[in-house]
């Protein structure tokens, strides 16, 4: 409902207001529309009992599903969020690619205190853009055991022209089989030194098939295809038994239904922790609209590469029948799938491999940013470079030669243009998500808050520094960014 806001808090809990403090009420203030609603949500992370398809079993999730509840604002709106934090374990909730104000960014020890066990907190923000977003914890590797949901943010100005629109949440699912994340975690910590060098050796590479820096030729042969999946190197640290689609395994997966010659608007997000997904819908050619929320101008494509963290949104024209919407663990073994039904047919094998799937993936450099969302022309007032480092063994992974605890803040200054280059010096390649901001690519313009730099690769982003406070910058795999590859963009 339409509620009229009080002024915007920016009192610390002793009741005084420092200059910091200050600065992020004044940018929150900014971006709020007058006459703003307040949509209300509630958060319950707790233990459930879940079947994911054939498999029944027992994790942690925001409510009874995974994906957790599907949040849906008007941009400029305020999301005011009651987080009840039910597990038996502090949490947290990050509001990914949002542009909110830094004491809501959930990132425990940096912008609040953890939620404790049994307590609560109430999120409340103005949402400023349009697009494609999701939530999950920023403690630990929760995010790996199912707590994770969509952010919808629609666009108050936009035209539509599309019949329906689905959401499609990709993940890895490790959980449920007798391991937690935390044990993984706590697996790969124990890695020893033993040719880890670069994240090339070490532990996983020599037994997982087409892993190794040798044997990278046998993923997908010599096709261009093959080319394109060596470009990301070592395509994960961990073996995922179940690829999700939904919340649901390729054994037992989740239905989309529509009618023939239908326009549908499709809101791919991975939320996997540790998988890249090559994402493609068997008898279709997607039109690629956005990225990470941003639009794009369009172009036309088979298949989709989507790194965790990131979304890409895709339009597509329905046909008539059955067709399997299939995410392949990009270099291993495994996928997800989901079924789009307009009429009458088969549902596909779990095992479905679409024609689509094999063909040419969109890469970052066939996009361009859509014209209202580029970056104003200006020199570069900063620059920093965030090195990637690390190995498999022992397992540790830095940015700027550190791991988080020990890492030297980026710091910047209100107002100024910032470049950040990325220098890859591993064979692993590396999602790299900022908080509270959206870069653009240097070159292309496209706007993103999530991007894969490839093994050995080096990009640069730029953004406009216009977000005070405190800002995690890290990988989105989550057990590189646990165990070091993180750090602070830090407003002076
Ligand atoms: Cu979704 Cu700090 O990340
Ligand atoms: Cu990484």
């Amino acid at each position: 409902g339409v509620l009229s806001l009080g002024s915007v808090a920016a009192c610390s809990s002793d009741g005084a207001v420092s200059p910091a403090a200050k600065a992020v009420a004044q940018a929150e203030a900014a971006r709020r529309r007058t006459g703003a609603s307040v949509v209300r949500a509630r958060l319950t992370p707790r233990r459930v009992t879940l079947n994911l398809g054939g498999r029944v079993v027992t994790t942690w999730a925001y409510g009874d599903s995974v994906p957790g509840p599907l949040l849906r604002v008007t941009a400029g709106d305020v999301l005011r969020v009651e987080v009840d934090n039910q597990l038996p374990a502090e949490t947290s909730v990050h509001w990914h690619g949002i542009a909110l104000r830094n004491d809501m960014d959930g990132v425990p020890g940096m912008t609040q205190g953890p939620i404790s066990a049994g307590g609560s907190f109430r999120y409340e923000f103005t949402v400023p853009d349009p697009g494609t977003y999701f939530y999950h914890p920023h403690t630990g590797v929760q995010l790996d055991r199912g707590l994770y949901g969509v952010l919808v943010v629609d666009d108050p100005a936009e035209p539509g022209g599309y019949d329906d629109e689905w959401v499609v949440v990709l993940d890895d699912w490790v959980d449920g089989t007798g391991r937690t994340p935390d044990e993984v975690l706590e697996d790969l910590r124990a890695s020893t030194a033993g040719g880890g060098m670069n994240g090339m050796g070490g532990m996983d590479h020599g037994s997982m098939p087409g892993m190794g820096p040798g044997s990278m030729g046998g993923m997908g042969g010599m096709t261009g295809e093959g080319m394109q999946s060596r470009l990301l190197g070592g395509a994960g640290d961990v073996e995922y038994p179940h690829y999700l689609v939904n919340g649901r395994t390729a054994d037992a997966p989740v239905t989309l239904t529509g009618k023939p010659g239908q326009r549908v608007r499709i809101r791919f997000v991975n939320a996997g922790s540790d998988t890249a997904f090559r994402v493609a819908l068997g008898g279709h050619r997607m039109t690629l609209t956005h990225s990470d929320g941003f639009p794009v101008v369009p172009v036309p494509t088979d298949a989709l590469l989507v790194g965790m963290g990131e979304r890409f949104d895709v339009m597509v024209t329905l046909a008539d029948g059955v067709f399997p919407l299939v995410a392949s663990a990009e270099g291993k073994k495994g996928q997800g799938v989901a079924v789009v039904r307009t009429g009458a047919g088969r549902a596909p094998a779990a095992d479905v491999q679409p024609r689509e799937l094999t063909r040419r993936v969109l890469l970052g450099s066939d996009l361009k940013a859509a014209a209202d969302v580029r970056l104003a022309d200006r020199s570069t007032d900063r620059e920093h470079d965030l090195v990637l480092g690390g190995s498999m063994a022992p397992y540790r992974w830095t940015i700027n030669g550190e791991t988080f605890a020990d890492a030297e803040p980026l710091d910047v200054g209100e107002g100024e243009r910032v470049r950040l280059r990325f220098v890859n010096n591993t064979m692993m390649f590396h999602p790299m998500h900022l908080h509270g901001h959206t870069f653009a690519l240097r070159g292309s313009g496209v706007r993103k808050d999530t991007v894969i730099v490839r093994p050995m690769q080096t990009l640069e982003v730029d953004l406009d520094a216009d977000n005070p406070g405190q800002w995690a910058a890290h990988c989105h795999n989550i057990y590189h960014a646990e165990t070091g590859m993180m750090t602070t963009l830090s407003y002076r």
